[in-house]
């Protein structure tokens, strides 16, 4: 992968123009940014777009546009052996297949490693800065906040593979810190009964989703929720008082029966962004990316994109008001995809939001609802919102004990899609796909029948 880095490092210096492609998320917004910075040290002349997908309509202007050379992060792998009149290079992790191998292209799964957790977009993207450059190494931060919007860290409560050596990188440099405490999102800026409310991975039962019991939950344990007109963050606390929560949610879930596997998930790596002021967004690196998906998701990649270049006034309070409305409309999605009702099939479950949750966030809220008491994370869940021009977004969420036993949520995608002429990919645990308005029900008798293969075909499977 390193040699390979620095091929497409070659390619890059002996370009004068060059125009970066991204993906509207946490991953692409970094992958971006590096990309930004690096042509910049170089001098180069070069511009930034940020798009949903590469369809059509995009890879026909890009064309039009006769760049001298394209350089696409986090996106791109699906379009590696095609569109050989635009001259590219691409840095990317999703899934893609052996002969997409081409001297131009830079990821993880030509390489034998798994894109799902051992290296994001952004990550692939700075190994590529690193290798023009090893000053860019201070841009690591900005991997591993790519990595942590991905959930890289989640199958293992921590960062593995690459994303590892991106880590000592920041380590080295006194730019990052790995620490080990409570993995619940909002550790640095959101009130403690908050960050319990919302608690998700895993999700405490009596506790998640209800704010009153976490009040009530704190109050019994003797924890002072205030200081003064503020709400304490988890960051506030003392050491006696984040261990007394953190044994009595443990007990909570242990004698719930969720057993020693679930609970021991409370705890693991968290990222803190040394440079970054302490108890704002910014300073967490789960946070930060979630206040990036704030902006991207929305049509605000620009905003995002400035607060990762070091831009901390107008630019960080537009990106905190966007994060206001993100988690608004995560609520009302969620509330919503409930109120439609999720349906079970035999071997998947979905729910259909229409024009009721954004395109461009059924997957959060899909993920969100699989990680929920009210929906069994025994089947995949598929979400479909309608994107507004006749067309129709799937993105569809598993878990990990469905991967162990087979489940590959990319490939069954990218074949139900491709039965109706679309497109879908992704990974394993999460993948998506848009489809034509009207074909739900045939994607969703596609998208079964190769879930079902997956699931009782595999050698995986043996212990079903
Ligand atoms: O487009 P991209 O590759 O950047 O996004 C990865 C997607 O996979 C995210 O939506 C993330 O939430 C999802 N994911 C997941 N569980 C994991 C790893 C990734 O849901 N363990
Ligand atoms: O859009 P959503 O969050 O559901 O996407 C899940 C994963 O699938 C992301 O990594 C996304 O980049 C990928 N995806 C893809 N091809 C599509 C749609 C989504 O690779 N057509
Ligand atoms: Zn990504």
């Amino acid at each position: 992968m390193l040699k390979r880095a620095e091929k497409i490092g070659k390619i890059i210096n002996s370009s004068k123009e060059i125009h970066i492609v991204s993906h509207i998320d946490a991953d692409g917004i970094t992958a971006g940014t590096i990309a930004y910075q690096t042509l910049k040290r170089l001098d180069k002349q070069c511009s930034i777009e940020f798009v949903k997908d590469l369809d059509n309509e995009n890879l026909e202007k890009l064309k039009n546009d006769n760049h001298e050379l394209v350089w696409f992060t986090d996106l791109g792998s699906s379009i590696s052996t095609d569109f050989q009149d635009i001259n590219k290079i691409i840095t990317d992790h999703h899934a893609c297949s052996e002969d997409s191998n081409k001297p131009f292209h830079l990821n993880p799964h030509l390489f034998g490693l798994d894109g799902t957790f051992e290296i994001s977009g952004a990550g692939v993207t700075y190994l590529v800065s690193r290798a023009i450059d090893k000053k860019n190494i201070d841009l690591s931060p900005l991997a591993i906040v790519g990595a942590c919007g991905d959930l890289q860290d989640r199958r293992y409560r921590k960062l593995k593979g690459m994303n590892r050596e991106i880590l000592s990188d920041g380590e080295s440099i006194n730019a990052v810190k790995a620490k080990i405490d409570i993995r619940f999102f909002g550790r640095e800026s959101r009130p403690i009964f908050k960050m319990l409310q919302f608690a998700s991975d895993p999700i405490i039962p009596g506790l998640t989703g209800r704010e009153q019991a976490c009040v009530g939950f704190l109050q019994e344990l003797g924890i002072t929720m205030k200081d003064g007109d503020s709400w304490r963050k988890w960051t506030d606390l003392c050491k006696d008082e984040r261990r007394l929560i953190i044994s009595s949610i443990a007990q909570l879930l242990l004698t719930k029966g969720f057993g020693h596997k679930i609970t021991e998930r409370i705890i693991g790596e968290v990222y803190i962004l040394c440079n970054e002021q302490e108890g704002t967004e910014i300073h967490d690196a789960k946070e930060f990316a979630t206040l990036l998906n704030s902006t991207a998701r929305y049509g605000k990649c620009e905003v995002g994109l400035k607060v990762c270049l070091g831009n901390r006034d107008k630019w960080l309070a537009k990106a905190r008001n966007l994060l206001l409305g993100h988690r608004q409309n995560l609520v009302v999605g969620l509330q919503f995809a409930k109120e439609e009702g999720i349906i079970k099939r035999k071997h998947l479950q979905f729910f259909h939001a229409g024009n009721g949750i954004r395109d461009t966030i059924v997957g959060i809220v899909a993920n969100m609802l699989l990680n929920s008491e009210d929906v069994s994370s025994d089947l995949p869940l598929v979400g479909f919102a309608n994107k507004g021009n006749g067309e129709v977004k799937v993105s569809a969420r598993g878990t990990e004990e469905l991967v162990e036993k087979g489940l590959n949520l990319s490939q069954a995608m990218k074949k139900a899609a491709s039965a109706l002429d679309s497109i879908g990919g992704g990974h394993d645990i999460a993948a998506g796909a848009t489809i034509p308005q009207g074909t739900e029900e045939e994607f969703l008798d596609l998208l079964e029948k190769e879930i079902k293969t997956q699931l009782y075909s595999s050698s995986k499977a043996d212990v079903l």
